[in-house]
This record gives structure tokens, C-alpha cells and sequence, in this order.
């Protein structure tokens, strides 16, 4: 348990706030597929005199003194990363996943230059050329789409890029319940002579955990988040593989330089002790053992879902994320479910499902297994969850979304007000509360 003695005396107003935070995480749940809980051990490594540390360049070629602690810290920190994911060079500075994906632009692209990526409603990430992203401002974003089974569609994808030529194709997302088919995405690279990027931010930790496979025998690049499935502090990774150097013998040195001085300046030396520490817990042969019970706890809440009448893109999942398509109760609900769900504690997110005409107000359910896994919940936890979403899905039948914007904040204003007079939300919280209180989050205990 995180006592915070000294922080109390010092500012009362901050403790106050993460006491709450950690009662909001103790007491809820988090459904929500790109979040987990870091173990004590990650927690205690962010906190440290690392903070306090500049150390602009890399291991052996900085430009403060002072750094031959931090060198070694980077160095072990690096080959802790290609020893877990088998690759020649990793960069782990990025200070998040959108600027290593920005990294991975500015490494290997001219401004104009065509790129493509998932499209954003279909479950592509902003950085892979959104358009209301930056990245589709500075470079030529030619988005390519799943098919309405929620299948990548490679006729379509292998067609763009004949035509486009683009210099980046990502792979990867933020929303595909399926496992991603890194081979024929190399196919269609190759011939065209694209780079393939696999932003695996949402399945490394399955990936270093044997539940998916791996992009590194097909990517040139690959990009993560740290804090996502691999359990890690909120940070990043850049990995370039022997096939990237095969192409271009200076995509290392090209990613280094992007980071610094292209990006960034100094690397948070505390977030990459506690990405170490996170790297050697993932290669742990318990951790194994966690992406397998992620999986199966998606797959367990998939069918419970399924059996309780509810639609999934694509049907099921290959991984640790599903993506409830609400449309069939109407349309725009997806901050209905969203919020109906946080007011009884149980964290989940509203999500566009593939073509979605409204991003702003989708119409899919994102839930995922990730931290629920790490409280040590197993198929019969979602069972109960499963029935928990269910009845608030019931709960929400008499409310349509409008299509009128005057009319839709009016529906929603009053739907608010329900959330916190309605006695069926309370009593539903104080029921998640009982059940969170049999798995402790790992460092609130
Ligand atoms: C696939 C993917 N890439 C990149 C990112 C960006 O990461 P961050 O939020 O750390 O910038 C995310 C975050 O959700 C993601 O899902």
C-alpha cells in the first residue's frame, strides 16, 4: 500500500488527489484495452533521483556531464528490449507512443511523401495519418479499411499501395479485435518497396508473451507504447529489425537522430528505469502465463456477450480487446454504454466500429481484458461482467440517440441527470465495489 507520508506534509491538495485515484482504481474496474496496472516494482522504479536528470544524447555520447549511471541504466534498458523481442537496435526514449510514431515519420520520410495506415473509424491510431492528425498535415495519408467482417482488406490495401506508393505502410491498431497478419502486409511492402511499420503498442505484451505473433521477421520498424498489454510505465519504444537494416544499413542511426535532435531532448530517465523493469518482469516465465489468461478472459467475455444477444466486430477476438457493435439497439450509443458503465464503476470505452459515420459519437463499445487479468480474474469474473453490461444494456433500451443536435443534448442532459438519481446505478456500483474487493490491484495491497 502506497502510504504518500512525505507528500502528505508537503501538499495535502496532490496527496488528496491520488488517494482518490487509487480508491477510483480500487474500487472499479478497468475494462478499457490500452490500460493495466504496473506492479509495485514498475511504480517504485518512476519515483527515484532519475528523475532529476538530463541526459540529452545516447549511451557514451551525451551532452551533460554526469550520465554514467544513466549510460549504463539506457544500455541495460535497450538490451533488455531486443534480447525480449529479438531484434538488433532498440531506441526506448520516446517519451509515448505518438512521438515514436512521429519519430518513425521524421527517420524516414520527406514532407508530401504518401503514407498509409488503418483508418481511424475502422481502428487505426491518429499517428498513422488521421486526418484531423498532423501527421496527415505533413505527409500524404492514404487510409485503407477492414472489411465489414472486421477482416483486413487486403485487395484493397495491396490496390492503394500499387497506385500510391507509399514510403511508410503501418500496421497495427488501436481497436482490431484480430490478430494481425504481418506477413501478407510484407508482401504487399515489399513489392511496392514501402517500409512496413508494426505499431504493436496494444499486443506487445502478447507478443513478448507468446499469444500473437511476431512482426519481426516481416517489419522493418516496430513501434510500442510500454504501458499498455506489456504492463510497463506510460512510455515507448522504437525497434528496428535485422530485415529494416537489411534495407537500409542507417535506420538505426536515422530512428537515433529523429528521437534527438530531431523531436525530443532529454530522455525521462525514470520512465525508462521503470520500462527496464517492466522488460525483465515480461520475460519472466509467469508472464507467459498472463497473456495466455489475458486471451482467454477476451474470449471468455466475448462468448458471455455474445450469449447475452450482443453483436461483435468481427465475432470474437484473437486477442486481449472486443469491440461491442451497439447499432443494433440504434445508433450513436456508445457514450451511453461508456458513461452508464463508469457510473457503476466499470471502466470501459465508447469506440467507432469499422465505417462508422459519426467518430465523434460512435457507436461501438471497446472493452478489454489487460488489467482485469493482472487483478487475477478468470473466466467466471466475466461471466459476472458480462451480465453486469447486460443489464445496464437493458437498463438503456428507452433512450434513442438523436440525430438533432439540439435535440441530443437535451436527451443527453436528462440522460446525465438519471445516471445520478436513478437508485438501479447505485445499487450496481455498490455490487462492483464488493466484487473488486476480492482482487486487489498489485500495488494497492
Ligand atoms: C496503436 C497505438 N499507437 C500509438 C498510440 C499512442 O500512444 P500514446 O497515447 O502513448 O501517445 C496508441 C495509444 O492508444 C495506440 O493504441
Amino acid at each position: 500500500m502506497m502510504h504518500y507520508d512525505r507528500l502528505a506534509a508537503s501538499d495535502p491538495d496532490v496527496r488528496a488527489l491520488i488517494s482518490a485515484e487509487d480508491e477510483r482504481q480500487r474500487t472499479g474496474l478497468e475494462l478499457i484495452p490500452s490500460e493495466n496496472h504496473t506492479s509495485p516494482a514498475v511504480l517504485e522504479a518512476l519515483a527515484t533521483t532519475f528523475s532529476d536528470k538530463y541526459a540529452e544524447g545516447y549511451p557514451g555520447r551525451r551532452y551533460y556531464s554526469g550520465n554514467a549511471v544513466a549510460d549504463k541504466l539506457e544500455t541495460l534498458v535497450q538490451d533488455r528490449a531486443k534480447a525480449l523481442f529479438g531484434v538488433p537496435y532498440a531506441n526506448v526514449q520516446p517519451y509515448s507512443g505518438s512521438p515514436a510514431n512521429f519519430a518513425v515519420y521524421v527517420a524516414t520520410c520527406e514532407p508530401g511523401d504518401p503514407i498509409m495506415g488503418l483508418d481511424l473509424p475502422d481502428g487505426g491510431h491518429l499517428t498513422h495519418g488521421w486526418k484531423f492528425s498532423a501527421t496527415a498535415k505533413l505527409w500524404t495519408s492514404i487510409p485503407y479499411h477492414l472489411k465489414p467482417d472486421g477482416s483486413f482488406d487486403f485487395d484493397e490495401i495491396a490496390r492503394l499501395a500499387k497506385e500510391h506508393r507509399p514510403k511508410i505502410i503501418w500496421c497495427g491498431g488501436t481497436a482490431v479485435p484480430r490478430a494481425i497478419p504481418f506477413a501478407e502486409f510484407a508482401t504487399i511492402a515489399d513489392e511496392v518497396g514501402a517500409l512496413l511499420v508494426a505499431d504493436i503498442s496494444h499486443i506487445a505484451g502478447l507478443v513478448a508473451g507468446g499469444q500473437h505473433e511476431s512482426p519481426v521477421a516481416h517489419a522493418h520498424l516496430i513501434t510500442t507504447t510500454t504501458h499498455k498489454t506489456l504492463r510497463g510505465p506510460r512510455g515507448a519504444m522504437i525497434l528496428v529489425t535485422e530485415k529494416g537494416l537489411a534495407k537500409d544499413a542507417d535506420l538505426a542511426s536515422k530512428i537515433d537522430k529523429a528521437i534527438i535532435p530531431g523531436l525530443q531532448g532529454g530522455p525521462h530517465l525514470n520512465t525508462i528505469s521503470g520500462i527496464g523493469v517492466a522488460l525483465h518482469e515480461a520475460a519472466a516465465p509467469e508472464f507467459k502465463e498472463y497473456a495466455r489468461r489475458v486471451v482467454e478472459n477476451a474470449q471468455a467475455l466475448s462468448s458471455s456477450l455474445i450469449a447475452h444477444g450482443f453483436t461483435l466486430i468481427s465475432g470474437g477476438t484473437d486477442n486481449h480487446l472486443l469491440l461491442v457493435d451497439l447499432r443494433p439497439t440504434g445508433m450513436g450509443r456508445g457514450k451511453l454504454m461508456q458513461d452508464a458503465l463508469e457510473r457503476v464503476g466499470l471502466y470501459a470505452n465508447m469506440n467507432t466500429v469499422p465505417q462508422d459515420p459519426h467518430p465523434l459519437r460512435p457507436s461501438g463499445l471497446r472493452l478489454g481484458t489487460p488489467a482485469a487479468t493482472t487483478r487475477g480474474m478468470g473466466p467466471n469474473e466475466m461471466e459476472r461482467i458480462a451480465e453486469w453490461i447486460t443489464k445496464v444494456r437493458d437498463h438503456l433500451t428507452d433512450i434513442q440517440v438523436p440525430e438533432d443536435k439540439e435535440e441530443r443534448k437535451a436527451v443527453m442532459r436528462a440522460f446525465s441527470d438519471r445516471l445520478s438519481t436513478d437508485t438501479f446505478y447505485a445499487d450496481m456500483k455498490k455490487d462492483v465495489e464488493a466484487f473488486c474487493a476480492g482482487f486487489p490491484v498489485p500495488a494497492l495491497t
